[in-house]
């Protein structure tokens, strides 16, 4: 856990902040961070990196090359994370020569899935019933008890809907076992939702915390497809989840910020799907919905900057740019209301995000 910091990080010509990872989200923490005044040091590994761009220094290196990242932790006041999957003695090596935030126990908590709902189910949230699974043993029993209905998801390294795949009675569950690589998994209940919400709470260094206004997620095979926000919530609803998402974030010793992904039934009841201790595609729309977006506030956080509930100022939509998207969207470049972010990425893959798109509903 990180010690508590007496005075702020101002920006100045010593106090560079690490940037570990350098996808769109990187690029956009360091933008926020570079509004701030503050100057970024980015490390990832070679590849097709939308941060670099945007950076005032970068370090190419593999996450297991631990001469490159205490280099990298020598030069930086403190670093934070847009990519979760850091193996944790990589984490730990940082952590002894620098502050990360947030914090290595956040970061295990949110890569193993079993580790994390057990985590929440502590903090006070229900989860989908759900089982570990580390054979096929396992799963032929687990599924039976589902009555051979489920999702089958790695326990870990899955995302946008990768590495999980669902099961019914036709399925044949040896195959589907080694298709998602033979590896720990947990199966869990299908839910039939109302719908898909995320909330995110942060929490600076100087102990000052809030949260943005809650999303409304929609998804189209297992990746974000659209939100809106904000989503209107029982008031009694909206404050027995912000309870439990201050608690989940406590026990962790949270700094910075979190989204936690939830799914609402049509009973109202709020049910826990996973955590993300970083920005949040679900949380782009408060880049022009919010006078401080996800990435200006996770500056903050890692600073020891004081923060308070973040307000909205309209109702807001988002549509990820997704694939090759120029097709299959409306009012890409041809009506300054719909404000397009592009990543910069140079490579065009099926399912892979590209951008997105803000637009003011009222
Ligand atoms: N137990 C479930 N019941 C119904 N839908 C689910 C369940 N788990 C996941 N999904 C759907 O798949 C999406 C992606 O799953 P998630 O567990 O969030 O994985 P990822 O790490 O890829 O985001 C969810 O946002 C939801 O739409
Ligand atoms: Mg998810």
């Amino acid at each position: 856990m990180i010690n508590k910091f007496n005075s702020p990080i101002l920006p100045n010509k010593e106090n560079i902040l690490g940037i570990l990872g350098g996808g769109q989200l990187g690029k956009m923490i360091a933008m926020a961070a570079s509004k701030g005044g503050y100057k970024t040091h980015l490390y990832c590994p070679k590849g097709d990196n939308p941060a670099e761009t945007v950076v005032n220094k970068v370090t190419h290196g593999d996450w297991d090359d631990f001469d490159k990242l205490v280099e990298f932790s020598n030069s930086v006041v403190c670093a934070t994370s847009e990519f979760e999957n850091i193996p944790s003695k990589s984490l730990e090596l940082l952590s002894n020569k620098t502050k990360v935030i947030p914090n290595s126990v956040v970061f295990r908590c949110a890569q193993i899935r079993s580790k994390e709902k057990e985590m929440a189910e502590k903090s006070g949230f229900r989860t989908p019933k759900w089982y570990l699974i580390k054979n096929t043993d396992d799963l032929i029993m687990a599924s039976k008890s589902m009555g051979f209905k489920g999702i089958l998801k790695t326990n870990s390294l899955g995302y946008d809907g990768k590495g999980q795949i669902r099961i019914n009675e036709n399925s044949n569950l040896f195959e589907i076992w080694e298709k998602l690589g033979s590896v720990e998994c947990v199966l869990e209940e299908i839910l039939e939702f109302k719908r898909e919400i995320s909330i995110m709470y942060f929490k600076s260094t100087d102990e000052s915390d809030g949260f943005f206004p809650i999303s409304e997620n929609f998804h189209e095979n297992g990746i974000l497809k659209k939100t809106i926000a904000p989503a209107i919530l029982d008031l009694n609803a909206e404050k027995e989840l912000k309870t439990k998402t201050k608690q989940l974030s406590q026990n962790l010793g949270l700094y910075g910020i979190i989204a936690v992904e939830l799914f609402e039934l049509f009973d109202g009841n709020i049910i826990f799907n996973e955590i993300a201790p970083r920005p949040h595609n679900s949380f782009h729309w408060t880049l022009n919905g919010c006078d401080n977006s996800q990435f200006d506030i996770l500056v903050r956080t890692i600073c020891g900057l004081p923060v308070k509930d973040v307000k909205s100022n309209g109702k807001w939509e988002m549509f990820n740019l997704i694939g090759n998207f120029e097709d299959t969207v409306d009012h890409l470049y041809d009506d300054q209301d719909y404000i397009t972010f592009l990543y910069g990425k140079k490579e065009t893959k099926i399912g892979r995000k590209m951008g997105h798109i803000n637009h003011r509903i009222t």
